[in-house]
């Protein structure tokens, strides 16, 4: 998430461009210091801000659905009217601008407010939400309750050791050696405590007692809920060959198993791989590559 520092891009949108220049669907400008990108949407003129809040993603070179702008990175999607993040990866709003029309021409000068969130109200929400699974989803669905205003407790179930992180970036700039590990938490540790999400990690749910509205952790101990989400996410298919349990043989799912590879190879320049995008993971980690 590296800030460029690269100087504003196209028109200064305060002072204006003619509406008869804007004949593409979308428009790269900048107000002050800040990209913003002009958007055609049916007979709407949107402006949103112009990179993605996942990892800064040219949202100009993205595709308009309807009132929607999409990544063309990892394909997160924006409400144009909002600059909500209505699609993973990205998980935090843009902030959306003010298009003022003065004659043939367009202007942008100010941020508009953000609405208020459509929060349920106290009548329609459950008081306990349990989720399980510290992944994006399990992570996005708290997030989004807290943005949202659910005002009851809530509680994220990982049996990871590590607090949520951004999984694809382990087979990529972080195992690369290109970004640092604090690129990798979706949150610090400090979002969890103040936005009232009770993180438990390293707590494996073992079972689910729908009747008695409980699940039972390993080790014993249960959690009740009035609602339940499972976010578990999948497991990495391990290879049903012999020497697949070698020590230095890895799956590469979560942060311990991207430290272990980075451990292990510890200065080799030898790896094999095997999976869907094992090449593309062998060659970010800057390994010589034989795939099977
Ligand atoms: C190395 C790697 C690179 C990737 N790169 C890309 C990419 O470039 N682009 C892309 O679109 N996608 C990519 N993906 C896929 C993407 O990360 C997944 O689609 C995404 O993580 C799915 O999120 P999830 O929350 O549904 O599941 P997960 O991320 O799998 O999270 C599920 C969580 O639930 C926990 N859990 C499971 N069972 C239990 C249990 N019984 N009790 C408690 N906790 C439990 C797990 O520990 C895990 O933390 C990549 C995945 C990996 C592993
Ligand atoms: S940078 Fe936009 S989705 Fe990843």
């Amino acid at each position: 998430m590296a800030d460029e520092q690269a100087p504003p891009a196209g028109p200064d949108l305060a002072q204006g461009i003619a509406l008869s220049d804007f004949t593409a669907e979308t428009l790269l400008g900048h107000v002050g210091d800040q990209d913003v990108l002009l958007v055609r949407s049916g007979p709407e003129i949107f402006a949103i801000d112009a990179h993605c809040s996942h990892y800064h993603g040219p949202l100009a070179e993205g595709l308009v659905v309807g009132e929607g702008i999409r990544c063309p990175w990892h394909h997160a999607c924006f409400d144009l009217r909002t600059g909500e993040a209505a699609r993973a990866p990205a998980l935090t709003p843009l902030a959306v601008w003010r298009v003022e029309h003065e004659g043939d021409r367009i202007l942008v000068r100010q941020k508009q407010e953000l609405p208020k969130p459509r929060g349920k109200g106290p009548v329609e929400a459950p008081g306990r939400i349990v989720i399980v699974g510290g992944g994006a989803a399990g992570f996005a669905a708290a997030e989004m309750l807290r943005r949202q205003e659910f005002g009851g407790s809530i509680v994220l179930l990982s049996d990871d050791s590590a607090p949520p992180v951004d999984r694809p970036n382990l087979s990529k700039d972080y195992l690369a050696g290109s970004a640092p590990e604090d690129w990798l938490p979706l949150r610090p540790d400090s979002f969890y405590a103040e936005a009232g999400i009770d993180l438990r990690l390293n707590s494996n749910v073992t079972s689910i007692d729908i009747s008695a509205r409980n699940v039972i952790i390993a080790g014993g101990g249960s959690i009740p809920y009035d609602r339940l989400l499972l976010a578990t996410g999948a497991e990495p298919v391990r290879l049903p060959i012999p020497g697949a349990d070698q020590p230095h043989v890895h799956t590469l799912r979560s942060l311990a198993d991207c430290r272990a590879i980075i451990d292990s190879v510890n200065g080799g320049r030898r790896a094999g791989a095997t999976a869907d995008g094992a090449r593309a993971w062998a060659r970010n980690g800057g390994f010589r590559a034989r795939i099977a």
